[in-house]
């Protein structure tokens, strides 16, 4: 095969102006599932899709999926893409490089010259981020059946909408939800491309990274409710405030998570809202959501045990009522090792060095590893920084991604003994 051209100014404007389409002001990210922004940048990827004479198809849930059919339709396609939704206040790279860059090794390779025997796919997930409905992978979990539809159907955003109003905002509310899971042999392989969102790579100054296993995530939701009242009268033995419950939860939470033993063990409050939120008026609601993860499952699962005995604990001392919800807890994913050495064994053919690592965040890769082989191709992001505005990769560090990527299409597109 020749070599692959990849343009890396192509890209970068690709990313810039994609990275303009937010809720926020630039260089702020925020593109919320089915907002206005989401929406615009579904068209804008759409459009790079027909440009490259990709066949366009969308599901029911807004995964889209954009073909260059190979020449031998009766062999699985071999399947790579990520996600373009962004949480609040996010940067350009988280997802997009994964979908940019894709298009841009689909691109390199079609200009080469270069004929698919297996159909290559993009697939542009939906809501990576939990945003909306504060579940992560909502359109990879959907495919791999690792979501029941009526879970799926109960779920609601902060004014109360389901899926299916936002389905019908996005137009596709059409097609059935019983349509979205993936036929069980779908795909041959699926790869990701995805900047580290760690600072490994980068200090080892290693330009690439291939994911052996991806770590175990779970989220809990706590509604907390106690008693409200006037800050001036209701005196202190009194109080039944939600807030400091939830302080103590959230404080908790982080003891649990550095005394598991396991370095991997992390935590994090990320939501905590309350009411009525006057100053001079007693909490008397409080919301949190708390994310958990761990490379091992086992160690993760009693780290979650003991955040749900917390939870208890503060809320009976403190005469607070809750609900606790687990909003997901999943497995860790292991990654298919014939992958990561087809990837390895690109890397040294382009000269790379390449680490194999592990992914502490979570992906759309981990569910499609329940589908088919997986694996994910990491480049090293400035400082580790991501779920920022400020995350960067330079665009030579892109260009390496994107040229193991299309190498990696190319062959496994070739191999045709699985
Ligand atoms: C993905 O965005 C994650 O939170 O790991
Ligand atoms: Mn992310
Ligand atoms: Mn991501």
């Amino acid at each position: 095969m020749a070599r692959l051209r990849t343009d890396s100014a192509r890209l970068r404007s690709q990313i810039d102006a994609l990275g303009r389409i937010s809720e926020a002001p630039s260089p702020v990210v925020t593109r919320v599932l089915f907002s206005d922004a989401d929406l615009k940048a579904r068209t804008f990827v759409k459009n790079i899709c027909r440009e490259l004479d990709l066949s366009i198809r969308e599901d029911a849930v807004g995964n889209i999926f954009a073909r260059w059919a190979g020449s031998n339709p009766k062999l699985l396609p071999v399947a790579t893409g990520s996600h373009i939704d962004a949480i609040p206040n996010a940067g350009r790279y988280d997802g997009v490089v994964g979908v940019l860059g894709a298009l841009e090794a689909l691109r390199a390779l079609k200009i080469c010259g270069f004929q698919p025997k297996r159909s290559l796919e993009l697939i542009v997930f939906t809501a990576e981020e939990p945003t909306r409905f504060g579940i992560g992978c909502l359109g990879s979990r959907l495919l791999a059946g690792a979501l029941p539809l009526q879970k799926a159907n109960a779920l609601r955003d902060r004014d109360g909408h389901d899926l299916t109003y936002w389905r019908k905002r996005a137009g596709l509310a059409k097609q059935s939800m019983k349509s979205v899971r993936l036929p069980t042999k779908r795909y041959s392989a699926f790869i990701e491309l995805h900047i580290e969102q760690g600072p490994l790579l980068e200090k080892e100054r290693i330009p690439i990274g291939v994911v052996e296993k991806i770590a175990a995530p779970s989220t809990l939701r706590v509604q907390l409710t106690g008693v409200g009242g006037h800050a001036g009268a209701v005196l202190m033995p009194q109080r039944r405030d939600a807030l400091l419950a939830g302080a103590e939860i959230a404080l908790a939470v982080e003891k649990v998570a550095r005394t598991t033993g396991s370095p991997d063990t992390v935590a994090t409050t990320g939501v905590f809202r309350i009411e009525p939120g006057a100053v001079n008026s007693v909490p008397c609601r409080a919301w949190l959501e708390i994310d958990l993860r761990d490379t091992r499952l086992q160690t993760r699962n009693a780290a979650l045990k003991r955040i749900e005995a917390g939870v208890s604990n503060v809320c009976r001392r403190r005469r607070i009522q809750f609900e606790l919800e687990k909003v997901n807890v999943d497995s860790p994913a292991i990654c298919a090792p014939s992958l990561v050495n087809t990837v390895s064994a690109v890397c040294d053919e382009l000269g790379l060095r390449v680490k194999k690592m592990i992914s502490r965040a979570y992906h759309d890769s981990l569910f499609m590893a329940q589908t088919c082989p997986t694996t994910m191709i990491f480049i090293p992001c400035r400082g580790g920084i991501s779920h920022r505005p400020d995350e960067y990769s330079a665009p030579n560090q892109i260009k390496n991604g994107v040229q193991v990527l299309a190498y990696t299409l190319a062959k496994l597109s070739a191999k045709i003994d699985s």
